[in-house]
Protein backbone atom coordinates (compact mmCIF):
# COMPACT_ATOMS: atom_id res chain seq x y z
CA UNK A 1 0.00 0.00 0.00
CA UNK A 2 2.75 2.30 1.00
CA UNK A 3 4.12 2.15 -2.53
CA UNK A 4 0.57 3.01 -3.95
CA UNK A 5 0.27 5.96 -1.68
CA UNK A 6 4.25 7.25 -2.69
CA UNK A 7 3.14 7.10 -5.94
CA UNK A 8 -0.09 9.01 -5.47
CA UNK A 9 2.04 11.55 -3.34
CA UNK A 10 4.32 11.66 -6.94
CA UNK A 11 1.83 12.68 -8.91
CA UNK A 12 0.39 14.92 -7.36
CA UNK A 13 4.15 16.75 -7.04
CA UNK A 14 3.80 16.19 -11.03
CA UNK A 15 0.59 17.93 -11.05
CA UNK A 16 1.70 21.24 -9.35
CA UNK A 17 4.67 21.99 -11.87
CA UNK A 18 1.82 22.60 -14.69
CA UNK A 19 4.43 23.00 -17.67
CA UNK A 20 7.50 22.21 -15.71
CA UNK A 21 10.16 24.50 -13.92
CA UNK A 22 11.51 26.50 -17.23
CA UNK A 23 7.58 27.16 -18.04
CA UNK A 24 7.25 29.04 -14.20
CA UNK A 25 10.78 30.59 -14.65
CA UNK A 26 9.61 31.92 -17.43
CA UNK A 27 5.72 33.02 -16.24
CA UNK A 28 7.71 34.50 -12.97
CA UNK A 29 9.97 36.20 -15.60
CA UNK A 30 6.84 38.53 -17.25
CA UNK A 31 5.67 39.63 -13.95
CA UNK A 32 2.86 36.65 -13.51
CA UNK A 33 2.24 34.49 -10.83
CA UNK A 34 1.28 30.87 -12.45
CA UNK A 35 -2.07 29.37 -11.02
CA UNK A 36 -1.87 27.32 -8.10
CA UNK A 37 -0.22 30.74 -6.34
CA UNK A 38 -2.66 32.82 -7.42
CA UNK A 39 -5.41 29.99 -5.98
CA UNK A 40 -2.74 30.41 -2.84
CA UNK A 41 -3.08 34.18 -2.86
CA UNK A 42 -6.72 34.29 -3.38
CA UNK A 43 -8.50 31.86 -0.83
CA UNK A 44 -8.26 31.22 2.76
CA UNK A 45 -5.23 29.08 3.75
CA UNK A 46 -5.53 25.29 3.16
CA UNK A 47 -8.83 25.17 1.92
CA UNK A 48 -8.64 24.62 -1.47
CA UNK A 49 -9.98 21.14 -2.47
CA UNK A 50 -8.98 20.45 -6.18
CA UNK A 51 -10.04 18.24 -8.45
CA UNK A 52 -9.72 16.75 -12.04
CA UNK A 53 -6.48 16.70 -11.65
CA UNK A 54 -5.36 14.03 -13.25
CA UNK A 55 -7.24 14.71 -16.84
CA UNK A 56 -5.22 15.39 -19.93
CA UNK A 57 -5.85 16.18 -23.48
CA UNK A 58 -6.25 13.29 -25.99
CA UNK A 59 -4.85 15.28 -28.88
CA UNK A 60 -2.17 13.48 -31.27
CA UNK A 61 -1.94 15.93 -33.80
CA UNK A 62 0.65 18.31 -34.48
CA UNK A 63 2.95 16.81 -31.93
CA UNK A 64 0.56 16.99 -29.03
CA UNK A 65 0.70 13.02 -27.97
CA UNK A 66 4.25 14.00 -26.68
CA UNK A 67 2.99 17.50 -24.91
CA UNK A 68 0.99 16.24 -22.36
CA UNK A 69 0.72 17.73 -18.74
CA UNK A 70 -1.56 15.97 -15.74
CA UNK A 71 -4.56 18.96 -15.78
CA UNK A 72 -4.28 20.18 -19.10
CA UNK A 73 -3.63 23.83 -18.34
CA UNK A 74 -6.34 24.23 -15.92
CA UNK A 75 -6.40 23.90 -11.76
CA UNK A 76 -9.93 23.47 -10.84
CA UNK A 77 -11.57 22.69 -7.37
CA UNK A 78 -13.38 24.36 -4.41
CA UNK A 79 -12.13 26.95 -1.58
CA UNK A 80 -13.56 29.24 0.91
CA UNK A 81 -13.09 32.75 0.75
CA UNK A 82 -13.59 34.32 4.42
CA UNK A 83 -15.20 30.95 4.99
CA UNK A 84 -17.66 31.07 2.43
CA UNK A 85 -17.34 28.24 -0.62
CA UNK A 86 -16.17 29.19 -3.56
CA UNK A 87 -15.81 27.24 -7.10
CA UNK A 88 -12.55 28.29 -8.77
CA UNK A 89 -10.49 27.62 -12.05
CA UNK A 90 -7.21 28.92 -12.94
CA UNK A 91 -5.51 28.43 -16.26
CA UNK A 92 -1.79 27.50 -16.29
CA UNK A 93 0.16 29.41 -18.86
CA UNK A 94 3.33 27.20 -18.45
CA UNK A 95 1.12 24.54 -19.92
CA UNK A 96 0.83 25.14 -24.08
CA UNK A 97 0.13 28.86 -22.90
CA UNK A 98 -3.07 27.94 -21.39
CA UNK A 99 -4.76 27.27 -24.33
CA UNK A 100 -8.28 26.01 -24.19
CA UNK A 101 -8.19 22.57 -25.60
CA UNK A 102 -11.38 19.95 -25.55
CA UNK A 103 -10.16 18.05 -22.03
CA UNK A 104 -9.26 21.62 -20.30
CA UNK A 105 -12.85 23.05 -21.17
CA UNK A 106 -14.40 20.19 -19.96
CA UNK A 107 -12.97 20.73 -16.51
CA UNK A 108 -14.29 24.23 -16.59
CA UNK A 109 -17.51 23.32 -17.95
CA UNK A 110 -17.90 20.68 -14.86
CA UNK A 111 -17.03 22.98 -12.14
CA UNK A 112 -19.82 25.10 -13.72
CA UNK A 113 -21.95 22.37 -13.73
CA UNK A 114 -20.91 21.61 -9.65
CA UNK A 115 -21.57 24.97 -8.69
CA UNK A 116 -24.78 25.71 -10.13
CA UNK A 117 -25.79 22.42 -8.29
CA UNK A 118 -24.42 23.51 -5.15
CA UNK A 119 -25.22 27.26 -5.49
CA UNK A 120 -21.54 28.48 -5.08
CA UNK A 121 -19.87 31.41 -6.77
CA UNK A 122 -17.33 30.70 -9.76
CA UNK A 123 -14.68 32.59 -9.92
CA UNK A 124 -12.60 32.20 -12.95
CA UNK A 125 -8.38 33.31 -13.07
CA UNK A 126 -8.01 33.70 -17.21
CA UNK A 127 -4.51 33.25 -18.42
CA UNK A 128 -4.44 31.59 -21.96
CA UNK A 129 -3.61 31.94 -25.56
CA UNK A 130 -6.57 31.08 -25.93
CA UNK A 131 -7.93 28.19 -28.29
CA UNK A 132 -5.75 25.69 -28.77
CA UNK A 133 -4.99 25.63 -32.31
CA UNK A 134 -4.21 21.67 -32.58
CA UNK A 135 -7.36 20.64 -31.35
CA UNK A 136 -9.12 22.70 -34.27
CA UNK A 137 -12.99 22.42 -33.65
CA UNK A 138 -12.85 20.56 -30.19
CA UNK A 139 -11.43 23.54 -28.77
CA UNK A 140 -14.16 25.30 -30.10
CA UNK A 141 -16.58 22.90 -28.69
CA UNK A 142 -14.99 23.48 -25.44
CA UNK A 143 -15.67 27.35 -25.43
CA UNK A 144 -19.16 26.59 -26.65
CA UNK A 145 -19.95 24.02 -23.77
CA UNK A 146 -18.59 27.16 -21.02
CA UNK A 147 -20.08 29.83 -22.78
CA UNK A 148 -23.54 27.92 -22.25
CA UNK A 149 -22.97 27.45 -18.33
CA UNK A 150 -21.95 30.98 -18.59
CA UNK A 151 -25.43 31.58 -19.38
CA UNK A 152 -26.82 29.30 -17.54
CA UNK A 153 -25.55 30.54 -14.38
CA UNK A 154 -25.99 33.79 -14.77
CA UNK A 155 -28.53 35.53 -12.43
CA UNK A 156 -27.83 31.99 -10.14
CA UNK A 157 -25.16 32.42 -8.83
CA UNK A 158 -22.55 35.25 -8.99
CA UNK A 159 -19.83 34.94 -11.73
CA UNK A 160 -16.29 36.88 -11.35
CA UNK A 161 -13.46 36.68 -13.98
CA UNK A 162 -10.16 38.03 -13.24
CA UNK A 163 -8.01 38.33 -16.81
CA UNK A 164 -4.59 37.85 -15.83
CA UNK A 165 -2.56 37.43 -19.07
CA UNK A 166 -3.92 37.54 -22.63
CA UNK A 167 -7.37 36.90 -23.57
CA UNK A 168 -8.01 36.86 -27.27
CA UNK A 169 -10.79 36.18 -30.23
CA UNK A 170 -13.89 34.59 -28.68
CA UNK A 171 -12.09 33.35 -25.63
CA UNK A 172 -13.33 36.93 -24.28
CA UNK A 173 -16.93 36.23 -24.41
CA UNK A 174 -17.03 33.75 -20.90
CA UNK A 175 -15.12 37.11 -19.29
CA UNK A 176 -18.31 39.38 -20.87
CA UNK A 177 -21.38 36.84 -19.86
CA UNK A 178 -19.88 36.92 -15.95
CA UNK A 179 -20.80 39.63 -13.89
CA UNK A 180 -17.58 41.05 -12.99
CA UNK A 181 -14.34 41.53 -14.70
CA UNK A 182 -10.68 42.42 -13.13
CA UNK A 183 -7.87 42.82 -14.96
CA UNK A 184 -4.36 44.09 -13.91
CA UNK A 185 -2.47 46.92 -15.67
CA UNK A 186 0.47 45.67 -18.07
CA UNK A 187 -0.27 42.25 -17.61
CA UNK A 188 -3.90 41.59 -18.75
CA UNK A 189 -5.05 41.79 -22.64
CA UNK A 190 -8.80 41.73 -24.19
CA UNK A 191 -9.75 41.62 -27.55
CA UNK A 192 -11.05 40.72 -30.44
CA UNK A 193 -8.94 40.52 -32.75
CA UNK A 194 -4.91 41.35 -32.14
CA UNK A 195 -2.64 44.29 -33.59
CA UNK A 196 -1.40 42.26 -36.43
CA UNK A 197 -5.38 41.34 -37.40
CA UNK A 198 -5.84 45.35 -36.81
CA UNK A 199 -2.83 46.14 -38.83
CA UNK A 200 -3.75 43.84 -41.83
CA UNK A 201 -7.55 44.47 -42.03
CA UNK A 202 -6.97 48.40 -41.60
CA UNK A 203 -3.39 49.14 -41.62
CA UNK A 204 -3.62 50.80 -37.87
CA UNK A 205 -0.85 50.50 -35.83
CA UNK A 206 -1.69 49.73 -32.23
CA UNK A 207 -0.05 48.16 -29.68
CA UNK A 208 -1.57 45.42 -26.84
CA UNK A 209 -2.01 48.10 -24.37
CA UNK A 210 -3.61 50.55 -26.93
CA UNK A 211 -5.98 48.31 -27.96
CA UNK A 212 -7.56 46.16 -24.92
CA UNK A 213 -5.40 47.31 -22.03
CA UNK A 214 -6.92 47.85 -18.81
CA UNK A 215 -7.20 50.93 -19.00
CA UNK A 216 -9.07 50.77 -22.33
CA UNK A 217 -11.52 48.65 -20.88
CA UNK A 218 -12.03 50.74 -18.02
CA UNK A 219 -12.27 53.66 -18.93
CA UNK A 220 -13.40 53.30 -22.74
CA UNK A 221 -14.94 50.38 -23.16
CA UNK A 222 -16.47 49.43 -20.27
CA UNK A 223 -16.01 46.07 -20.23
CA UNK A 224 -14.17 45.67 -17.02
CA UNK A 225 -15.08 46.99 -13.98
CA UNK A 226 -11.82 46.99 -12.02
CA UNK A 227 -8.12 47.14 -12.62
CA UNK A 228 -5.26 46.88 -10.48
CA UNK A 229 -1.57 47.65 -10.25
CA UNK A 230 -0.97 43.83 -9.18
CA UNK A 231 -2.45 40.43 -8.76
CA UNK A 232 -2.26 40.74 -5.27
CA UNK A 233 -4.72 43.92 -4.82
CA UNK A 234 -6.73 42.21 -7.37
CA UNK A 235 -7.34 39.62 -5.36
CA UNK A 236 -7.76 41.21 -2.11
CA UNK A 237 -10.89 43.30 -3.75
CA UNK A 238 -12.57 39.95 -5.13
CA UNK A 239 -12.57 38.92 -1.60
CA UNK A 240 -13.89 42.31 -0.82
CA UNK A 241 -16.52 42.34 -4.10
CA UNK A 242 -17.43 38.87 -2.60
CA UNK A 243 -18.13 40.27 1.17
CA UNK A 244 -21.84 41.51 -0.55
CA UNK A 245 -22.79 39.26 -2.62
CA UNK A 246 -24.63 36.20 -1.67
CA UNK A 247 -24.03 32.84 -2.63
CA UNK A 248 -26.61 32.35 -5.20
CA UNK A 249 -29.92 33.76 -5.87
CA UNK A 250 -31.32 31.83 -3.45
CA UNK A 251 -29.54 33.37 -0.66
CA UNK A 252 -29.44 36.76 1.34
CA UNK A 253 -26.41 38.86 0.91
CA UNK A 254 -24.35 38.32 4.42
CA UNK A 255 -25.16 40.86 7.05
CA UNK A 256 -22.23 41.71 8.97
CA UNK A 257 -21.17 43.17 12.53
CA UNK A 258 -21.66 46.98 12.08
CA UNK A 259 -19.30 48.92 13.47
CA UNK A 260 -21.05 52.16 13.12
CA UNK A 261 -23.97 53.98 14.87
CA UNK A 262 -27.07 53.34 13.12
CA UNK A 263 -27.95 56.32 14.14
CA UNK A 264 -25.47 58.76 13.12
CA UNK A 265 -26.73 62.51 12.59
CA UNK A 266 -24.19 63.64 9.80
CA UNK A 267 -24.69 67.70 9.90
CA UNK A 268 -21.95 67.77 7.17
CA UNK A 269 -24.66 66.68 4.76
CA UNK A 270 -26.71 69.66 5.36
CA UNK A 271 -24.25 71.77 3.44
CA UNK A 272 -22.78 69.80 1.10
CA UNK A 273 -25.91 70.70 -1.21
CA UNK A 274 -24.43 74.41 -2.84
CA UNK A 275 -27.18 77.51 -2.67
CA UNK A 276 -26.36 77.99 -6.52
CA UNK A 277 -28.23 75.33 -8.08
CA UNK A 278 -25.70 75.15 -11.22
CA UNK A 279 -22.68 74.45 -8.78
CA UNK A 280 -21.41 71.28 -8.68
CA UNK A 281 -20.39 68.88 -5.87
CA UNK A 282 -19.37 65.55 -4.97
CA UNK A 283 -22.06 62.90 -4.65
CA UNK A 284 -19.54 60.61 -3.55
CA UNK A 285 -18.73 62.43 -0.40
CA UNK A 286 -22.57 62.55 0.58
CA UNK A 287 -22.37 58.60 -0.14
CA UNK A 288 -19.49 58.21 2.44
CA UNK A 289 -21.28 60.20 5.28
CA UNK A 290 -24.44 58.23 4.74
CA UNK A 291 -22.99 54.39 4.52
CA UNK A 292 -21.18 52.34 7.15
CA UNK A 293 -17.96 54.27 7.37
CA UNK A 294 -15.41 52.84 4.98
CA UNK A 295 -18.28 50.63 3.20
CA UNK A 296 -18.84 52.18 -0.26
CA UNK A 297 -17.16 49.45 -2.78
CA UNK A 298 -17.19 51.81 -5.92
CA UNK A 299 -18.06 49.02 -9.46
CA UNK A 300 -16.69 50.59 -12.73
CA UNK A 301 -14.94 53.77 -11.04
CA UNK A 302 -13.27 54.68 -14.51
CA UNK A 303 -16.27 54.50 -16.61
CA UNK A 304 -19.15 56.78 -17.10
CA UNK A 305 -18.02 58.73 -14.30
CA UNK A 306 -21.19 61.00 -14.43
CA UNK A 307 -23.05 57.76 -12.79
CA UNK A 308 -21.52 56.12 -9.17
CA UNK A 309 -22.92 52.76 -8.78
CA UNK A 310 -21.27 49.99 -6.44
CA UNK A 311 -21.78 48.19 -3.04
CA UNK A 312 -22.00 49.47 0.24
CA UNK A 313 -23.70 48.39 3.84
CA UNK A 314 -26.13 49.70 6.19
CA UNK A 315 -26.19 48.70 9.66
CA UNK A 316 -24.00 46.05 8.29
CA UNK A 317 -26.60 45.40 5.39
CA UNK A 318 -25.36 44.93 2.08
CA UNK A 319 -27.07 47.39 -0.62
CA UNK A 320 -26.76 48.41 -4.12
CA UNK A 321 -26.01 52.17 -4.47
CA UNK A 322 -26.70 54.46 -7.92
CA UNK A 323 -25.72 57.94 -8.05
CA UNK A 324 -25.75 60.97 -10.28
CA UNK A 325 -22.33 62.41 -9.88
CA UNK A 326 -23.07 66.57 -10.80
CA UNK A 327 -19.29 66.65 -11.05
CA UNK A 328 -19.38 65.33 -14.67
CA UNK A 329 -21.81 66.87 -16.98
CA UNK A 330 -23.38 67.85 -14.09
CA UNK A 331 -24.72 64.71 -13.37
CA UNK A 332 -26.57 64.50 -16.85
CA UNK A 333 -27.16 60.90 -18.13
CA UNK A 334 -26.18 59.37 -21.08
CA UNK A 335 -25.86 56.30 -23.11
CA UNK A 336 -22.42 54.69 -21.12
CA UNK A 337 -23.79 55.78 -17.83
CA UNK A 338 -27.13 54.07 -18.83
CA UNK A 339 -25.65 50.63 -19.41
CA UNK A 340 -23.55 51.15 -16.15
CA UNK A 341 -26.24 51.83 -13.88
CA UNK A 342 -29.05 49.30 -15.86
CA UNK A 343 -26.91 46.54 -15.73
CA UNK A 344 -25.79 47.27 -12.06
CA UNK A 345 -29.60 47.40 -10.74
CA UNK A 346 -30.08 43.91 -13.08
CA UNK A 347 -26.92 42.32 -11.08
CA UNK A 348 -28.76 43.84 -7.97
CA UNK A 349 -32.32 42.41 -8.56
CA UNK A 350 -30.81 38.94 -9.24
CA UNK A 351 -28.95 38.90 -6.27
CA UNK A 352 -31.48 40.03 -3.41
CA UNK A 353 -29.54 43.25 -2.55
CA UNK A 354 -31.96 46.35 -2.07
CA UNK A 355 -30.41 49.31 -4.50
CA UNK A 356 -31.02 52.75 -3.17
CA UNK A 357 -30.66 55.70 -5.50
CA UNK A 358 -29.33 59.41 -4.97
CA UNK A 359 -30.75 61.45 -7.88
CA UNK A 360 -29.25 64.74 -9.10
CA UNK A 361 -30.23 64.77 -12.62
CA UNK A 362 -30.94 67.40 -14.78
CA UNK A 363 -31.83 65.05 -18.11
CA UNK A 364 -29.92 63.28 -20.66
CA UNK A 365 -27.30 64.97 -23.04
CA UNK A 366 -28.38 66.10 -26.20
CA UNK A 367 -26.64 66.31 -29.44
CA UNK A 368 -26.00 63.86 -32.61
CA UNK A 369 -23.66 62.05 -31.41
CA UNK A 370 -25.84 60.16 -28.16
CA UNK A 371 -29.11 60.39 -29.92
CA UNK A 372 -27.14 58.45 -33.25
CA UNK A 373 -25.53 56.08 -30.65
CA UNK A 374 -28.87 55.42 -29.29
CA UNK A 375 -29.50 57.07 -26.35
CA UNK A 376 -33.03 56.82 -27.04
CA UNK A 377 -32.17 52.30 -26.72
CA UNK A 378 -30.01 53.02 -23.93
CA UNK A 379 -32.12 55.44 -21.73
CA UNK A 380 -34.56 53.09 -21.88
CA UNK A 381 -32.55 50.42 -19.89
CA UNK A 382 -32.32 52.29 -16.61
CA UNK A 383 -36.13 52.58 -16.89
CA UNK A 384 -36.33 48.40 -17.84
CA UNK A 385 -33.93 47.80 -15.21
CA UNK A 386 -35.60 49.81 -12.13
CA UNK A 387 -39.26 48.43 -13.21
CA UNK A 388 -38.42 45.11 -13.27
CA UNK A 389 -36.70 45.11 -10.19
CA UNK A 390 -37.86 43.69 -7.22
CA UNK A 391 -35.76 43.65 -4.80
CA UNK A 392 -36.44 47.12 -1.90
CA UNK A 393 -35.86 49.84 -3.60
CA UNK A 394 -35.24 53.68 -1.97
CA UNK A 395 -34.58 56.59 -4.06
CA UNK A 396 -33.93 59.91 -2.44
CA UNK A 397 -33.73 62.80 -4.75
CA UNK A 398 -30.45 65.06 -3.94
CA UNK A 399 -31.19 68.47 -6.06
CA UNK A 400 -32.90 68.14 -9.62
CA UNK A 401 -35.03 65.30 -11.05
CA UNK A 402 -36.07 66.89 -14.07
CA UNK A 403 -38.05 65.12 -16.96
CA UNK A 404 -37.23 61.44 -17.88
CA UNK A 405 -34.17 61.65 -15.93
CA UNK A 406 -36.55 61.87 -12.94
CA UNK A 407 -38.95 58.93 -13.84
CA UNK A 408 -35.94 56.96 -14.66
CA UNK A 409 -33.74 56.90 -11.29
CA UNK A 410 -35.96 54.75 -9.78
CA UNK A 411 -39.01 57.19 -9.50
CA UNK A 412 -42.16 55.90 -7.10
CA UNK A 413 -44.00 55.86 -11.07
CA UNK A 414 -41.27 52.46 -11.42
CA UNK A 415 -42.27 51.20 -8.17
CA UNK A 416 -39.71 52.78 -5.76
CA UNK A 417 -40.67 51.37 -2.04
CA UNK A 418 -39.90 55.04 -0.44
CA UNK A 419 -38.85 57.89 -2.20
CA UNK A 420 -37.22 60.50 -0.01
CA UNK A 421 -36.47 64.05 -0.72
CA UNK A 422 -34.10 66.53 0.66
CA UNK A 423 -35.03 70.18 1.00
CA UNK A 424 -32.96 71.06 -1.95
CA UNK A 425 -35.06 68.75 -4.44
CA UNK A 426 -36.45 70.23 -7.17
CA UNK A 427 -38.41 67.97 -9.20
CA UNK A 428 -39.95 69.47 -12.25
CA UNK A 429 -40.79 68.36 -15.98
CA UNK A 430 -37.76 70.80 -17.05
CA UNK A 431 -35.15 73.14 -15.60
CA UNK A 432 -36.67 76.29 -15.14
CA UNK A 433 -34.67 77.97 -17.78
CA UNK A 434 -35.75 75.73 -20.46
CA UNK A 435 -39.93 75.51 -19.33
CA UNK A 436 -40.12 79.10 -19.21
CA UNK A 437 -38.80 79.71 -22.76
CA UNK A 438 -41.49 77.43 -23.62
CA UNK A 439 -44.34 78.44 -22.03
CA UNK A 440 -43.84 81.83 -22.23
CA UNK A 441 -42.17 81.83 -25.62
CA UNK A 442 -45.03 84.83 -27.08
CA UNK A 443 -44.93 86.93 -23.73
CA UNK A 444 -41.04 86.59 -23.94
CA UNK A 445 -40.85 88.30 -27.80
CA UNK A 446 -43.39 90.79 -26.84
CA UNK A 447 -41.69 91.70 -23.73
CA UNK A 448 -40.10 95.47 -22.99
CA UNK A 449 -37.09 94.19 -21.34
CA UNK A 450 -37.11 90.01 -22.11
CA UNK A 451 -34.28 89.48 -19.46
CA UNK A 452 -36.38 91.40 -16.54
CA UNK A 453 -39.90 89.10 -17.53
CA UNK A 454 -37.74 85.85 -17.54
CA UNK A 455 -36.08 86.09 -14.47
CA UNK A 456 -39.72 87.09 -13.03
CA UNK A 457 -41.10 83.93 -14.35
CA UNK A 458 -38.00 81.53 -13.57
CA UNK A 459 -38.16 82.83 -10.14
CA UNK A 460 -42.40 81.73 -10.56
CA UNK A 461 -41.36 78.34 -11.78
CA UNK A 462 -38.93 77.45 -9.32
CA UNK A 463 -40.97 78.63 -6.31
CA UNK A 464 -43.80 76.31 -7.45
CA UNK A 465 -42.25 73.18 -8.93
CA UNK A 466 -38.23 73.18 -8.10
CA UNK A 467 -38.91 72.34 -4.60
CA UNK A 468 -39.68 68.79 -3.23
CA UNK A 469 -43.59 70.03 -1.65
CA UNK A 470 -45.69 69.71 -5.24
CA UNK A 471 -44.61 66.37 -5.73
CA UNK A 472 -45.05 65.26 -2.38
CA UNK A 473 -48.70 66.69 -2.53
CA UNK A 474 -49.22 64.33 -5.19
CA UNK A 475 -47.50 61.56 -3.24
CA UNK A 476 -44.38 61.18 -5.54
CA UNK A 477 -42.04 61.90 -2.57
CA UNK A 478 -43.16 59.58 0.75
CA UNK A 479 -41.12 62.14 2.63
CA UNK A 480 -38.46 65.11 2.77
CA UNK A 481 -35.78 64.95 5.37
CA UNK A 482 -33.11 67.05 6.30
CA UNK A 483 -30.19 65.85 5.52
CA UNK A 484 -28.70 64.70 7.96
CA UNK A 485 -31.58 62.46 9.27
CA UNK A 486 -30.50 60.48 5.89
CA UNK A 487 -28.87 57.84 7.44
CA UNK A 488 -31.07 56.67 10.19
CA UNK A 489 -33.83 56.92 7.90
CA UNK A 490 -32.52 54.55 5.23
CA UNK A 491 -31.68 51.67 7.70
CA UNK A 492 -35.13 52.04 9.57
CA UNK A 493 -36.71 51.69 6.33
CA UNK A 494 -34.19 49.32 4.81
CA UNK A 495 -35.06 47.08 8.24
CA UNK A 496 -38.90 47.62 6.98
CA UNK A 497 -38.29 46.37 3.40
CA UNK A 498 -36.40 43.48 4.03
CA UNK A 499 -39.15 41.97 4.66
CA UNK A 500 -40.92 42.56 1.52
CA UNK A 501 -42.43 40.13 -0.80
CA UNK A 502 -43.26 41.88 -4.39
CA UNK A 503 -45.56 39.62 -6.27
CA UNK A 504 -46.22 41.57 -9.46
CA UNK A 505 -49.21 40.91 -10.61
CA UNK A 506 -47.59 39.62 -13.74
CA UNK A 507 -48.95 37.70 -17.18
CA UNK A 508 -47.37 34.58 -17.78
CA UNK A 509 -44.41 35.06 -20.26
CA UNK A 510 -41.00 33.53 -21.46
CA UNK A 511 -38.86 37.05 -20.82
CA UNK A 512 -39.64 40.92 -21.69
CA UNK A 513 -37.50 42.02 -24.45
CA UNK A 514 -35.17 44.70 -22.58
CA UNK A 515 -33.84 47.23 -24.88
CA UNK A 516 -30.11 46.31 -25.31
C1 LIG B 1 -1.71 26.47 -28.93
C2 LIG B 1 -0.52 28.11 -27.90
C3 LIG B 1 -1.60 29.01 -28.01
C4 LIG B 1 -2.78 28.54 -28.65
C5 LIG B 1 -0.01 30.02 -26.99
N1 LIG B 1 0.42 28.79 -27.26
N2 LIG B 1 -1.26 30.19 -27.46
N3 LIG B 1 -0.59 26.85 -28.35
N4 LIG B 1 -2.78 27.27 -29.09
N5 LIG B 1 -3.84 29.32 -28.79
C6 LIG B 1 1.70 28.22 -26.91
C7 LIG B 1 2.86 28.88 -27.64
O1 LIG B 1 3.02 28.30 -28.91
C8 LIG B 1 4.01 28.56 -26.74
O2 LIG B 1 4.37 27.22 -26.98
C9 LIG B 1 3.40 28.61 -25.35
O3 LIG B 1 1.98 28.50 -25.56
C10 LIG B 1 3.65 29.93 -24.66
O4 LIG B 1 3.34 30.96 -25.55
P1 LIG B 1 4.36 32.13 -25.94
O5 LIG B 1 3.99 32.59 -27.30
O6 LIG B 1 5.77 31.68 -25.73
O7 LIG B 1 4.01 33.22 -24.85
P2 LIG B 1 3.98 34.80 -25.00
O8 LIG B 1 5.20 35.29 -25.68
O9 LIG B 1 3.68 35.33 -23.65
O10 LIG B 1 2.76 35.12 -25.95
C11 LIG B 1 1.46 34.81 -25.54
C12 LIG B 1 0.47 34.99 -26.70
C13 LIG B 1 0.98 34.20 -27.95
C14 LIG B 1 0.34 36.47 -27.01
C15 LIG B 1 -0.88 34.49 -26.20
O11 LIG B 1 1.30 32.86 -27.53
C16 LIG B 1 -0.05 34.13 -29.01
O12 LIG B 1 -0.24 35.06 -29.79
N6 LIG B 1 -0.73 32.96 -29.08
C17 LIG B 1 -1.76 32.77 -30.06
C18 LIG B 1 -3.00 33.50 -29.62
C19 LIG B 1 -4.13 33.33 -30.55
O13 LIG B 1 -4.06 33.63 -31.75
N7 LIG B 1 -5.17 32.74 -30.05
C20 LIG B 1 -6.38 32.66 -30.78
C21 LIG B 1 -6.60 31.23 -31.09
S1 LIG B 1 -8.14 31.21 -31.91
P3 LIG B 1 5.83 26.66 -26.72
O14 LIG B 1 5.92 25.47 -27.61
O15 LIG B 1 6.80 27.73 -27.06
O16 LIG B 1 5.85 26.29 -25.30
C22 LIG B 1 -9.24 31.47 -30.67
C23 LIG B 1 -10.64 31.47 -31.11
C24 LIG B 1 -11.49 31.14 -29.92
O17 LIG B 1 -8.96 31.62 -29.54
C25 LIG B 1 -12.88 31.14 -30.31
C26 LIG B 1 -13.69 30.68 -29.16
C27 LIG B 1 -15.10 30.85 -29.47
Amino acid sequence: MNDKINRLIKLREECKLGGGKEYIERQHSKGKLTARERLELLLDPDTFIEFDEFIQHRCIDFGLDKRRAPGDGVVVGFGKIDGRPVAVYSQDFTFIGGSVGEMHALKIARLYEAALKIGVPVIGLNDSGGARIQEGVDSLKGYGDIFYRNVMASGVIPQIVAILGPCAGGAVYSPALADFIFMVKKISYMFITGPKVVKAALGQEVTFEELGGADVHAKLSGVVHFIHDNEEEAFRDIRRLLSYLPLNNMDDPPIVEPEDEPDRMEEKLDSIIPEDPLKPYDVKEILELVFDEGSFFEVQKLYAPNAVVGFARLDGIPVGVVANQPLVYGGSLDINSSDKISRFVRFCDAFNIPVITFVDVPGFIPGTAQEHGGVIRHGAKIIYAYSEATVPKITIILRKAYGGGYIAMGSKHLGADFVLAWPSAEIAVMGPQGAVEIIYKREIAKAENPDEFINKVVKDYREKFANPYFAASRGYVDKVLIPRETRPTLINLLKLLLMKRDLKPRIPKKHGIMPV
